[in-house]
């Protein structure tokens, strides 16, 4: 029997927990045209909502497009992934979606290829440079005449990895989004990103193109009473069983954590013959899982600063600091100077490498890492 968990990638069917709590507050709030930003840590499972909420939307009464913009990283790719996107959305057969894009978006020459999935793509010619402005509306002004030409059904765009348009040569884009947006009354609009920070900058700052543009939705951890009766499941699809002991020690381990609740499971699942009674299990799981992370986190440890380093270290050993300036807290971890250490923190949070909780506590976004710097780098000191 194939390992039952799944994780690494968004989840659907089965493999998706609970969550139906944030499928009925954005399915509201999607019946209402509304626009909002949804945000959480890495691997938290937004995509995964996001598709499933798609999923669950009926096809006879919304129009949901989905965009992914992780890989753009110029005006024009996302300007070609967009339309790419409402092409596709609206249409299905070769032939309507060509007649689909030659009636909304001409102006780029589209055409059809197939792609190694066998899906249909559309392709454009080149993007002239002077027109972009003139491109970016025509393109961000579809969703409005989508709803326009099938008015009994509700529009929802979709904007995955958001954060990413900032990579982008200018903030041409989030402009244009912003004023184009604002008069699609008729169409919801979603921004997704991981990037907790800068997510809150773009609603949250007065110079933003965005600010105030969307309501805001922050997506949290799955309860254990969510995950008891989920994982039980699941160990007895493979003919195993997990007490409600072990699934209490996991829980504890990951907090509810989607990612690392699945990768912790799906070790224990591994690991374990037939029952899983013993919490020690656990333990033995969570080692191999650090093991199995170890490439990652150390590749993000390698990339911060010595000072970065240091501060990151002095967030892992003491978990939280409300203080981090404080001559205590720099006597203790030997950190530079406080003016250096508030440079360090804001870097460090811009990144969203750390963060604050709701106490103004500072600490480390992802617990496991913090729990992998204690281990490897913690010791000596
Ligand atoms: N509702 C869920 N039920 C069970 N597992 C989940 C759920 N949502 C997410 N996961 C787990 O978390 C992993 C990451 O999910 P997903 O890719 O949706 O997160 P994300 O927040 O979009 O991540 P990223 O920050 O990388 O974009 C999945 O592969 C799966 O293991
Ligand atoms: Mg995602």
């Amino acid at each position: 029997m194939k390992n039952p968990f799944s994780f690494g990638v968004a989840v659907t069917g089965d493999s998706f927990c609970n969550r139906v709590q944030e499928l009925s507050d954005l399915k509201k709030a999607v019946e209402s045209s509304r626009k909002f930003f949804i945000f959480g840590e890495r691997r938290l499972g937004k995509t995964s909502l996001l598709k499933k909420l798609m999923a669950s939307l009926p096809q006879d009464d919304y129009i949901p497009v989905y965009i992914d913009i992780w890989k753009c990283i110029s005006e024009d790719d996302f300007i070609r992934v967009c339309a790419n996107a409402f092409a596709l959305a609206c249409e299905t057969k070769t032939d309507k979606i060509l007649s689909f894009a030659k009636e909304f978006f001409s102006f780029i020459s589209p055409s059809i290829t197939i792609d190694e999935a066998g899906k249909p793509v559309v392709v454009f010619g080149v993007i002239p440079k002077n027109h972009k402005t003139t491109l970016l509306e025509d393109v961000l002004s579809i969703p409005a005449k989508i709803a326009q030409k099938y008015p009994q059904k509700q529009v929802v765009v979709i904007f995955d990895e958001f954060p990413q348009i900032r990579s982008f040569e200018s903030d041409r884009a989030e402009r244009v989004l912003r004023s184009v947006i604002q008069h699609h009354e008729e169409v919801a609009y979603i921004f997704c990103g991981s990037r907790k920070h800068m997510i809150r900058e773009m609603f949250l700052n007065k110079t933003s193109p965005l600010y105030r543009s969307a309501a805001h939705y922050p997506v949290g951890y799955i309860s254990i009473n969510h995950w008891m009766p989920f994982i039980k499941e699941k160990f007895s699809n493979g003919g195993k069983t997990i007490s409600d002991e072990c699934i209490e020690k996991i829980y504890s381990e990951t907090e509810g954590h989607p990612f690392y609740t699945q990768m912790l499971c799906s070790v224990c699942y591994e690991i374990s013959s037939k029952d899983l009674k013993e919490p020690l299990v656990v333990d033995e799981a969570l080692e191999i899982l650090f093991q199995r992370e170890t490439h990652a986190f150390l590749s993000e440890w390698e990339a911060l600063s010595s000072n970065e380093k240091k501060m990151v270290l002095a967030l892992a050993k003491e978990k939280e600091i409300e203080s981090p300036y404080s001559a205590e807290i720099i006597q203790r971890h030997s950190l530079p100077p406080a003016s250096t250490v508030q440079r360090t923190i804001k870097k460090l949070t811009d990144t969203d490498i750390i963060d604050r909780n709701e106490y103004g506590r500072y600490h480390i976004t992802d617990k496991f890492f913090s729990r992998w710097i204690v281990k490897k780098m913690g010791s000596g000191n």
